[in-house]
């Protein structure tokens, strides 16, 4: 077990197993980068609040330099018996500059750096999440490209309804991931990080460190991935965790585009459809049916709807009737937290070089576009445009044709004009031929 950040009232060590169940480092070694930035920021506060003499603070920086710079080049091994991020940065901070480290603990609570931490995880995220989904609405324009002019049947209620351009139906997503972008740059825009909380009042330095950090603000070249203020209210800061429930919301309503638009793309390459061809390089077959070609990937997009919903459901409940502030229950926010991060990444990764690899059936398609039942309402409306007829009489009179073509296993294209006026003197083959095309 490393070195705890707290122990002197206790006489009794921690019980191994319960050590084991209480600590974070196994998944809050995520949050190294963003850890020792808060650290980096501290340090500067407390010289200014006159805490650290300038020296100390040097010091103090190369050595969180060096950490950043171990973090950033992918070389940070966490100690696994730290008992959480926090306790290993200073554990790390105090091995390079000994007891100055114990410095760098005044005016500090893990409550407020986990806090700063997630702010600024969530808001780095989002904005990559952003780009991603850029390059996936990016991916929608080139398809359409490919097939200018081109119309498939369009749904509703599964059923078949109307001819529709390819180019709209994809423009559809289009709206529809914008409309998530346009989610991730309004959270992004608005998550600010705070530090200086203490564990959840401040302390008597707190005004001299709120000073200090005001000037450091507007000095500091900071990251343009952070926004930076002083608490607002610190009972609030570690007791605040909106911040992942809304991004995980905006996470769920991603992913429920995602699996509506992989479901629709799993219909339509079943083989009683069969208008799309999907890309090879990501479905896989099967071990025991030489033939199958399944679509994997859209089933596991459609599938990880359950944990993306489960993960903002989770956090909900931990949080709901938590008493102020801080507790210890909200450590459990993080694996929901990555875990949504995590797949959203993958699927539009992976979505964004699917969709361009989608192929047409264009020979099905145009075949199922010669079902005159998707062009009822055009000569409806020819009925109301050129016969002044009010629609919902229209829409009785084709009705009843459409009923009579059914029951008479015939097509309207095949009908007489002597059957047509039966049902309105307005009607005759040449319109319908005109019509249905
Ligand atoms: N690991 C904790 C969390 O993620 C950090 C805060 C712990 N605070 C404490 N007093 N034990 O929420």
């Amino acid at each position: 077990m490393a070195k705890k950040l707290w122990g002197g009232r206790f006489k009794k060590e921690i019980d191994i197993d319960f050590f084991e169940f209480q600590k974070s480092i196994q998944y809050d070694y995520r949050l190294a980068l963003y850890d020792v930035t808060h650290s980096q920021i501290h340090i500067l506060a407390l010289k200014d609040a006159g805490i650290l003499t300038p020296k100390e603070e040097k010091k103090l920086h190369f050595a969180l330099q060096e950490i950043y710079t171990e973090i950033k080049e992918n070389k940070f091994k966490p100690n696994l018996q730290s008992e959480d991020i926090h306790t290993e940065i200073q554990n790390r901070v105090e091995k390079k500059v000994g007891k100055l480290a114990d410095k760098l603990h005044t005016l500090r609570s893990r409550n407020d750096q986990i806090a700063f931490d997630e702010k600024f995880y969530c808001r780095k995220q989002s904005l990559e999440i952003e780009k991603l989904i850029l390059e996936v609405i990016k991916s929608f324009l080139e398809l359409s490209r490919r097939y200018i002019g081109f119309s498939i049947v369009g749904y509703t209620h599964t059923q078949r309804a109307q001819k529709v351009d390819f180019k709209d139906y994809l423009g559809s997503f289009v709206c529809i991931f914008e409309r998530d972008r346009k989610r991730c740059d309004d959270f992004s825009n608005k998550i600010v990080a705070s530090l200086g909380s203490g564990a959840f009042k401040g302390t008597i330095l707190t005004k001299h460190y709120d000073n200090a950090l005001q000037g450091i603000i507007k000095k500091l070249a900071l990251d343009e991935t952070i926004k930076l203020q002083t608490v607002e209210n610190p009972l609030e800061h570690v007791s605040d965790r909106d911040f992942i429930v809304e991004f995980l919301s905006i996470l769920s309503i991603l992913q429920m585009h995602l699996s509506r638009f992989a479901e629709d793309m799993i219909l339509f390459s079943t083989q009683e459809f069969n208008f799309v061809d999907l890309p090879e390089e990501f479905c896989t077959g099967s071990s025991l049916m030489p033939h199958k070609k399944n679509p994997d990937f859209l089933e596991l997009v459609r599938g990880y709807t359950g944990r993306i919903y489960g993960n903002l459901m989770a956090l909900l409940t931990i949080m709901k009737g938590l008493p102020l502030t801080y507790n210890r229950d909200m450590q459990l926010d993080k694996e929901p937290l990555f875990s949504s991060v995590d797949i959203i990444k993958d699927e539009l990764k992976i979505l964004a070089r699917f969709i361009k690899g989608i192929k047409l059936n264009e020979k099905v398609i145009e075949k199922a576009l010669e079902d005159e039942s998707l062009y009822t309402v055009d000569l409806a409306e020819y009925l109301v445009k050129e016969k002044k007829i009010p629609f919902a009489q229209a829409h009785e009179i084709i009705g009843k044709v459409i009923r009579y073509a059914e029951d008479n296993k015939c097509k309207i294209k095949d009908m007489e004009d002597s059957l047509l006026n039966t049902f309105s003197a307005h009607l005759n083959h040449k319109i319908i031929k005109e019509i249905f095309g």
